[in-house]
């Protein structure tokens, strides 16, 4: 799916190009002189939205929201510090309208990684690009909405008025708007009934709901969630698939990390999984998945007893049904078994060779 907003795009621009025509047309009626500015101010308006329309036409045929290319970046660590290479030339995209899963043990740099790409932490050398080309700037992140892997939150704020420091910041909305939003948001993210409470009595699982919330409060186009399950509880994590889903929906990118395989695998069409600094893997998690074989289960009746047989491949299943068809056995099932998330991720991210 493609990252688009011509309405919002439309209303803004036509309400510059109107108040523009009513400035000029006004300053008409006074003077003759007048008809030269406003054809200035029209080619001006013409020039914007040529402009704008290069932006549309470059988001609707935008296919990726960042592009991250050839990231290093060193810390110096120990007693006598040294220098300890953390990203060693990460190269990866995220696509736009779909859910990235970011994976890796803890330690391979996904946090250094997301860091670098809000600016929050400055890679030795490399490029991040974002939104088909732009380089960070204060308008890219606002089309951005992170939540860090470790939130400071203000003790004495409630949940609402917590909302409304961030939504003030960070959207133009009238007061009575944002108040709507902040309700939404507080509904999407099952903490209503906590609206009033103030955030040093909220649990770890509210907290980071809190923190997902406060991400999503400008409508951003790219939401870059680090660990967003942790410390949630089953239902917890449940709302939160739930919104990271309907998030993506509305035609937005998702590029979250995790260590709950079973919810990235449920979650992620795409994955990007990163091993001590570097991208081991970077495509659609089907395609891993499929990448890794399928495993098959046999269920058949040796004179009169149920048994099962496990195969590691497909053709291997085939030659076992075979052998025992031939011994006199009766094949009762044959289930195809695709190899988990959880499976693949210790293959590849764990025990796999080194890139
Ligand atoms: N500011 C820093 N100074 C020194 N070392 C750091 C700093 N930030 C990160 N590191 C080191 O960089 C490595 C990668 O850390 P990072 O937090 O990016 O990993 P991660 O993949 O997010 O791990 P986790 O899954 O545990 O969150 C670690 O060895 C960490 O100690
Ligand atoms: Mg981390």
């Amino acid at each position: 799916m493609l990252v688009c907003q011509p309405q919002s795009f439309l209303t803004e621009q036509s309400e510059k190009g109107l108040e523009i025509s009513g400035l000029s047309s006004h300053k008409l009626q006074d003077s003759g002189q007048l008809i030269y500015e406003e054809l200035a101010i029209d080619v001006v308006v013409l020039f914007e939205w040529i402009d704008c329309l290069g932006d549309l036409c470059s988001n609707f045929f935008m296919s990726e929201v960042v592009k991250v290319e050839d990231l290093y970046k060193s810390f110096k660590k120990g007693f006598i510090p040294r220098r300890q290479e953390i990203l060693k030339g990460v190269n990866f995209t995220v696509p736009s309208g779909m859910i990235t899963g970011f994976l890796g043990a803890n330690g391979a740099g996904k946090t250094t990684t997301m860091k670098s790409l809000l600016g929050l932490a400055f890679p030795d050398r490399g490029r991040i690009t974002f939104f088909g080309g732009k380089e960070i700037s204060p308008e890219v992140k606002r089309r951005i909405g992170f939540l860090p892997e470790h939130p400071y939150f203000y003790n004495y704020l409630t949940g609402e008025e917590f909302l409304r420091f961030y939504g003030e910041l960070s959207t133009n909305l009238k007061r009575a708007d944002l108040k709507l939003r902040i309700e939404a948001l507080l509904k999407k993210v099952d903490l209503l009934h906590a609206r009033d409470k103030k955030l040093k009595n909220y649990s770890k699982g509210m907290l980071q709901k809190i923190g997902v919330a406060q991400a999503l409060i400008h409508d951003p186009e790219f939401v870059i969630l680090d660990e967003p399950m942790s410390g949630l509880d089953p239902d917890g994590r449940y709302y939160l698939a739930e919104i990271i889903r309907e998030t993506a929906k509305m035609g937005k990118a998702v590029f979250f990390s995790s260590h709950h395989l079973l919810d990235a695998e449920r979650l992620c069409e795409n994955l990007v999984i990163l091993r001590d600094g570097r991208v081991i893997y970077e495509g659609k998690t089907e395609a891993l998945l499929l990448s890794m074989g399928h495993q098959a289960s046999i269920v058949y009746l040796d004179k009169g007893e149920k048994k099962t047989l496990s195969a590691p491949s497909l053709e291997e299943a085939q030659t076992s049904i075979d052998r025992l068809r031939r011994s006199g056995a009766t094949i009762f099932e044959v289930r195809q078994e695709r190899v988990s998330l959880e499976e693949a991720f210790v293959k590849v991210a764990l025990r796999g060779p080194h890139p």
